[in-house]
């Protein structure tokens, strides 16, 4: 009786230094929080995963605004993706090189990223990193929001991470999908 005792104390002490190990390891990755957002919902979402991984945010933003008025903003995106533009940016992250994961969010504009999200994802070298898209839509879905994400990092030496969907309306009621999500990526 007295070995069993003492036996379960040791698996229950291997348990608690093993989850130490990877709370270590979780700790330990620093991590950026890139989004892209022009009505707020993509924030809610990057604001979210800044809460549980502790990482710094980053907000992609285009020297030259988006017309505050949607149709007059969808037309824009629209000429943008029809030009593959590079739309430039204000500010830039000087210290990329300091982190380990990097989550790039964006809502679907066109049924692909906004141009200036692949403005900033050309902007630096990922190699190393793993990189993890997130999304919101208005009712189309995914459709080529993270496969055209996957192609810029074809060939390269960053790991893409599987990315997290969400539709704009129901980003406040998101949480426990954001959490969940974040700890199946196992960072
Ligand atoms: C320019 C533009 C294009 C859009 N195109 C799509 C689209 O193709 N499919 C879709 O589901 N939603 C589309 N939407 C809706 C947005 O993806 C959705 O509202 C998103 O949650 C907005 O995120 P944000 O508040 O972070 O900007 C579009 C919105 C805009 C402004």
């Amino acid at each position: 009786m007295k070995k069993l005792i003492l036996v379960s104390a040791f698996v229950a002490a291997l348990g608690t230094f093993a989850s130490e190990g990877h709370a270590q390891q979780a700790k330990d990755a620093k991590v950026l929080v890139a989004y892209f957002s022009w009505s707020g919902n993509t924030k809610v979402i990057a604001e979210e995963i800044r809460s549980v991984t502790g990482g710094d945010l980053f907000e992609i933003k285009a020297q030259n605004p988006y017309p505050e008025e949607y149709q007059a903003c969808t037309e824009k995106a629209k000429q943008e993706k029809e030009s593959n533009a590079r739309p430039a940016l204000t500010g830039k992250v000087v210290n990329m090189a300091d982190y380990d994961v990097v989550f790039v969010g964006y809502p679907n504009w066109w049924g692909t990223m906004p141009m200036p999200v692949l403005t900033f994802l050309e902007s630096y070298d990922f190699a190393g990193k793993t990189v993890v898209p997130f999304c919101t839509h208005g009712g189309g879905g995914e459709q080529n929001c993270f496969s055209d994400f996957r192609k810029v990092f074809a060939n390269t030496k960053a790991t893409v991470g599987d990315g997290f969907l969400c539709s704009g309306g129901s980003v406040s009621s998101a949480k426990s999908r954001v959490a969940s999500w974040i700890k199946s990526l196992g960072l």
